[in-house]
């Protein structure tokens, strides 16, 4: 059921690479070898276009008001672009009011992010949603359709009753999976979220051309301040990089910045959202110990790293939209690193940060290998992480 995405991402890169390459000896040599890519194209090309229309298509909603793309907009790099009564944190479902407590992630890159699983060293990795109960992205996808606090259908024969009235999808689907596809209601679901991963999965999520891409395959010179702030991220001045690197090696094209493991950097809850969404605020949100399969006091707290691809433009930041600047969000961790009265308060309220929604299982000796970032420095890495954002999202960036 899951093939290998990594894989798959790649031939797909690979694949658009080729056609790049065939479509400039198209216009050298004529007219024959435009061929050669026609013919290679598998049948994971027609799933991804039947996940398009799926990703699109707000009649998978109850009240038909949204899709995926609501929460995850292609125009706002795969987030959220809606205001939400929050200040942009989480998201509004279809019934107009419902509002969770989490702020969607974008689903750029999403498709990198390894199954949920335990690596060599037993350390958790992986898995979609902040604390990776989807282990696979086709997992993942079938989620929201029924979740109350979103697409709100109230059960799979539901799902499978919206896509139906639409003959076109329906005959795409059918062609794909067989005519007695919707006799089976489960196989019907899982074939739709196999459909969106595929079109997760297409260029459109990762398109790899950024400045910083760009800088590392030679067409793009950085500027003093974003290679300050680039050597600042991947020096040990720092500690971003135990973090949000995936590759030890410094120039790898296709870095992520994360390692997809799970850490507790000790934020706060975002009252704000909770005074909105009902919830306690003495209610915690566990991260890695909410997933179902997980039951460890000692991970609670802790939520998968997220990629630093796009972070220009996908603010409000972290699991709960707690910070609205890229600028907080990174002098945050000076917190564990500066003894001054100032490391102690948040630029954005004036306030003090607040006390860590959970405290017990803090990274503490990950956090205090730091040094402390001080205004130039933060301007260094903000410029650095400004090169991470795909060339159709630079004209969003607010400078
Ligand atoms: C009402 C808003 C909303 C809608 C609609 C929605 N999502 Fe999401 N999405 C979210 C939120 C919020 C999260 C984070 C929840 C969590 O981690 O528990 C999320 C998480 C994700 C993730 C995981 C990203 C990561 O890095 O972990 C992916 C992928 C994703 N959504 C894709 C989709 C797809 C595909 C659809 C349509 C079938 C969809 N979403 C519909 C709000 C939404
Ligand atoms: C101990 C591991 C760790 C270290 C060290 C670390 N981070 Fe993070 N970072 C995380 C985790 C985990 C999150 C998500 C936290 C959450 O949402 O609960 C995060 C979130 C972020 C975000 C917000 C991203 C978003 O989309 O919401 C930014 C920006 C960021 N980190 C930048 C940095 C920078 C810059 C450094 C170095 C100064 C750094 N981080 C060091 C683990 C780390």
């Amino acid at each position: 059921m899951d093939p290998d995405r990594h894989a798959l991402l790649h031939r797909n890169t690979e694949r658009s690479n080729v056609l790049i390459v065939a479509l400039a000896l198209f216009q050298v040599l004529g007219s024959v070898l435009i061929a050669t890519d026609a013919d290679a194209a598998p049948a994971t090309d027609a799933l991804a276009d039947i996940g398009r229309i799926l990703f699109f298509d707000a009649n998978l909603s109850k009240n038909r008001t949204q899709s995926c793309a609501t929460c995850h907009d292609p125009e706002r790099a795969f987030i959220d672009g809606r205001d939400n009564g929050v200040g942009g944190a989480a998201s509004l479902g279809d019934d107009g009011h419902s509002i969770g407590d989490r702020n969607a992630p974008s689903a750029a890159y999403a498709a990198l992010t390894p199954p949920f699983q335990k690596n060599d060293e037993g350390h958790y990795i992986g898995g979609q949603f902040v604390d990776g109960r989807a282990t696979t992205l086709a997992i993942q996808a079938i989620e929201p359709l029924t979740n109350p606090l979103e697409m709100a259908l109230p059960d799979t024969a539901a799902v499978i009753e919206r896509v139906q009235e639409n003959s076109i999808l329906k005959g795409m689907l059918v062609a794909q999976f067989g005519a007695n596809l919707f006799t089976d209601a489960e196989r019907a679901l899982a074939a739709i979220g196999e459909c969106i991963s595929a079109f997760e999965q297409t260029a459109t999520f990762a398109p790899f051309d950024s400045k910083y891409d760009r800088y590392l395959r030679g067409e793009y010179k950085l500027t003093a301040l974003e290679e300050l702030g680039r050597s600042l991220f991947f020096s040990d001045l720092t500690n971003c990089s135990s973090c949000h690197l995936l590759n030890t090696s410094t120039l790898k094209q296709g870095e992520t910045f994360t390692n997809y493991r799970y850490h507790n950097i000790g934020l706060p809850p975002n009252m704000v959202l909770r005074g909105k969404n009902g919830r306690s605020p003495e209610h915690k949100d566990k991260g890695l110990s909410e997933h179902p399969a997980i039951d460890d006091p000692s991970l609670a707290g802790k939520f998968r790293v997220p990629t630093l691809r796009n972070v220009a433009v996908t603010g409000p930041y972290m699991h709960n939209g707690i910070f609205s600047d890229l600028r907080t969000a990174i002098l945050f961790y000076n917190k564990y690193t500066v003894s001054s009265a100032q490391s102690r308060i948040n630029p954005e309220t004036n306030l003090a940060w607040g006390e860590p929604e959970i405290k017990e299982t803090i990274d503490i000796e990950l956090l205090n290998q730091g040094q402390p970032i001080d205004d130039g420095r933060a301007r260094a890495l903000i410029a650095f992480l400004y090169t991470l954002t795909d060339a159709r999202y630079e004209s969003l960036i607010n400078r």
